[in-house]
């Protein structure tokens, strides 16, 4: 997909990899529209990159759909940007530590702004694009999504299935101009772990910088891939618990401390957690250190799909309004 003059929507564009995103797409004359909720880093991002800003809480029941409407409202104000042509759903939040600690509120929050906000900007920002015969959708997943993962149950599940939403919804769109890419992020260094309360606690792998995540999705777009790693190995842990479950666990157990519980019956569940001959244990060993960890993923099925060669988007390089934080704003 030609990204010069892409009108192009990417949420959780106040930080981390959604600013990074911004900031290499802005170098590749997308025009962007920025989301957010923190008013000061959004607006940085803006500055630095001619965006416009969007604040939005996506945890909020009206949140993305309000989100929605202005975007569109934006685009429908210039005349060379009928609708969005790239969605980049990248706001995300995490959360770590044993479910019984977690406290219903959060388990919506996570939901929400992981699950819910990307399949409902996508079923108000699809039928533009679908209308036009063009457009992208880009999903932020994790390695967590393709794994199951100790203590990340909630997080986990909502990548989880923001990946079966998209690979379903690539199904769809197949034949009618309109894109999906899932982007599977192993370890970046961003605010994320300072943000949902837990540093990012092991050695390896070690965290990449934003940039990378970036740049892999200015590849998925421009070459229209359907499914991206950072960093490109990750894919290996994630085809083999695809393809052979137990010998994943076997691995993961002895490789890592990511406490894969194994599927119902599984021998290794009952060898695991709190068999005596394991080493390291929530005694010796601090909670942080157990809630990152590998991956699963593409199914045959997944792998089979190729995203159609679709029409690209004219249109105009980046245009540097001084940013201000405003939903009212011209693009
Ligand atoms: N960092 C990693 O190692 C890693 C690994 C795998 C996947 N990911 C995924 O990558 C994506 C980007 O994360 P990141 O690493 O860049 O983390 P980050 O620096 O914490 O950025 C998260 C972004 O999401 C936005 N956000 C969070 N809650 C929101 C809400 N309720 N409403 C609207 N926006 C909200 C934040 O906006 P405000 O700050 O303005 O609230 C921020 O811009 C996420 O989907 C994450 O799950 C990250």
């Amino acid at each position: 997909m030609r990204l010069r003059g892409a009108v192009t929507l990417v949420t959780g564009g106040s930080s981390g990899i959604g600013a990074a995103t911004a900031r290499v797409l802005a170098r590749a004359g997308a025009r962007l529209l920025i989301a957010g909720r923190d008013p000061a880093r959004l607006d940085a991002v803006a500055r630095d990159t001619g965006a416009l800003a969007l604040k939005a809480d996506l945890a909020e029941p009206q949140g993305p759909a309000e989100l929605a409407e202005a975007a569109l409202q934006m685009a429908a104000t210039d005349a060379d940007a009928p609708g969005i042509d790239i969605l980049i759903n990248n706001a995300g939040v995490g959360w770590c530590g044993p479910i019984g600690e977690m406290t219903g509120d959060k388990i919506a929050e996570i939901l929400a702004v992981n699950l819910a906000a990307p399949i409902e900007l996508t079923r108000r920002l699809l039928p533009r694009m679908t209308a036009r015969g063009s457009g992208r959708i880009v999903f932020v997943s994790s390695i967590v999504g393709a794994t199951s993962v100790r203590d990340e149950a909630v997080y986990s599940a909502a990548k989880a299935g923001l990946g079966n939403f998209a690979e379903s919804l690539a199904h769809e769109l197949e034949g009618s101009g309109v894109g999906v890419s899932v982007i599977v992020p192993g370890v970046i260094n961003t605010p994320f772990f300072e943000h949902r309360g837990r540093p990012y606690g092991r050695k390896k792998p070690e965290p990449l910088p934003a940039e990378q995540a970036a740049e892999a999705i200015r590849s998925a777009l421009e070459h229209d891939r359907q499914m991206v790693y950072v960093p490109r190995w990750m894919s290996f842990p994630a085809r083999l618990h695809g393809a052979a479950p137990r010998t994943f666990a076997v691995l993961a157990h002895w490789f890592g401390d990511h406490g894969l519980a194994g599927p119902p019956g599984c021998p290794l569940a009952r060898a695991r957690p709190q068999s005596p001959q394991r080493k390291p244990s929530a005694g010796n060993r601090a909670p942080r250190d157990r809630c990152e960890g590998p991956v699963r993923l593409p199914s045959p099925a997944h792998e089979a799909l190729r995203p159609p060669n679709w029409p690209v988007t004219g249109g105009r390089p980046v245009r540097g309004p001084s940013p201000t934080y405003s939903t009212s704003r011209k693009l």
